[in-house]
């Protein structure tokens, strides 16, 4: 049998967050301590498959700076399917769970998405970021040139958006997108 569970970090037992990181160090080989760091403190989709965790991904609170305005931001993080279930719909039904949480909890979704994911993001309605990228660093706003062309954003009714225009990012350890 095929399910989501949707769970914040909090209502996860530590067998289970066990689980979901040895997943993504599988799934990922560049995976590091910081971007698991970075999948915690929000909400958690994680597909199963016959009672066996098959996919995780999560959505998490940060502050993107955009048209003068500090948007709160459902930023999505540590999307993965087991190598031998993909293209069965794990990671579209895990999508389509954290998009309504996007919808309903922030003013935009984002992403910064592999090579691999591109199309599956952009077939979900993802648009990818067409201005310039930078982090509000310790050291002031950079510029994170190397990001751009890889950051997709999921708009929100309502909040004007100019996706030609800038997008400055919060500051955080690991990879700053
Ligand atoms: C990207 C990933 C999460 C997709 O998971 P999945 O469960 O296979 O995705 P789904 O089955 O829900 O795919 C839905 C649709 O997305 C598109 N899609 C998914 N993977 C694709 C790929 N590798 N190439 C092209 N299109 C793809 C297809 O349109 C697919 O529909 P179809 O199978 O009917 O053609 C998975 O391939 C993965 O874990 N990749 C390695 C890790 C990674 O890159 N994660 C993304 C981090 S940003």
């Amino acid at each position: 049998m095929i399910s989501v569970r949707v769970a914040h970090t909090a209502q996860l037992d530590p067998g289970t967050l066990a689980a979901a990181r040895a997943l993504l160090y599988a799934v990922f080989d560049d995976m590091t301590e910081h971007d698991w760091e970075h999948s915690l403190g929000g909400i958690h989709a994680l597909a199963y498959d016959g009672g066996e965790l098959v996919g995780h991904a999560a959505v998490i609170q940060r502050r993107l700076l955009h048209g003068g305005r500090a948007l709160r931001t459902g930023y999505v993080e540590g999307v993965g399917v087991r190598a031998d279930r993909r293209r069965r719909g794990h990671a579209s039904e895990m999508m389509e769970a954290l998009e309504r949480v996007i919808r309903d909890a922030y003013e935009l979704g984002a992403l910064g998405a592999t090579d691999d994911a591109t199309l599956f993001y952009s077939g979900r309605g993802w648009r990818l970021w067409g201005g310039p990228l930078s982090a509000l660093t310790p050291d002031g706003v950079v510029r994170t040139p190397d990001e751009e062309g890889a950051v997709y954003v999921l708009p929100v009714d309502g909040v004007p958006l100019d996706l030609s225009g800038s997008l400055t990012v919060d500051w955080r350890d690991g990879d700053v997108w």
